[in-house]
């Protein structure tokens, strides 16, 4: 059985530090035979939930608002196995693009009889200095009502950086975020069994 893994880039900085972090963990399910996609999220043009609560009625795992691509990030959801959401950290929080990911999906998940439930969610979050707990926090809440399975890491999953590419230079980091990968490769394939 092959394990899908999808991993959103909140960062609108496509190739930023939240991406390297992405690439750890996913290098190291790749190691462990589990195929992984980066899917670019932040940069893209998401509206937060307008609380029409029509996806209670369609109940067709889709959000009814229209308008933006926030559907085919949904489906990219659904049809994984293991989500990773990865933010930078913006005013001790994840990006626009995150949360407006976590409102929409997270409703509409409610909605489809917890469509989400028993997938894999690993939180992966980068700072320059502070925030990150409380953004890694956000990640998992939305994991956590989900009823999803949260792996976990020898630290919290979280990286210290600023320009681009810094993140390269946290070695602590590298090492949360390829044992975070390690982790999940594990909780997945018992999963499966
Ligand atoms: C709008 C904005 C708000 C930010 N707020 C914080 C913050 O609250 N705490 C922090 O440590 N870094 C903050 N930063 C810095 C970013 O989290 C940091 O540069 C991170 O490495 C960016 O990741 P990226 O390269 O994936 O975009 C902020 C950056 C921006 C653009």
């Amino acid at each position: 059985m092959s394990l899908i893994v999808v991993a959103f880039n909140g960062s609108p900085r496509p190739k930023g530090n939240t991406y390297h972090a992405l690439e750890a963990v996913l290098g190291a399910l790749a190691q462990e035979g589990i195929s992984g996609e980066i899917v670019q999220l932040g940069g893209r043009r998401l509206a937060g939930c307008a609380a029409c609560f029509k996806c209670f009625k369609s109940k067709d795992k889709r959000c009814q608002q229209g308008g933006d691509e926030m559907n085919e990030f949904i489906a990219r959801a659904v049809a994984a196995d293991g989500i990773i959401i990865g933010s930078p950290v913006y005013f001790s929080n994840v990006t626009a693009e995150v949360k407006a990911f976590i409102d929409r999906c997270g409703m509409v998940a409610r909605a489809n009889d917890d469509m989400l439930k028993g997938k894999v969610g690993a939180a992966v979050v980068v700072a320059r200095r502070a925030g990150a707990t409380f953004a890694y926090s956000a990640i998992n809440f939305f994991f956590g009502i989900s009823q999803m399975v949260i792996p976990s890491s020898n630290y919290w999953n979280l990286g210290l950086a600023l320009a681009p590419g810094d993140i390269l230079k946290d070695e602590e980091a590298l090492n949360t975020f390829k044992t975070l990968g390690q982790n999940m490769a594990r909780v997945l394939k018992k999963l499966a069994q």
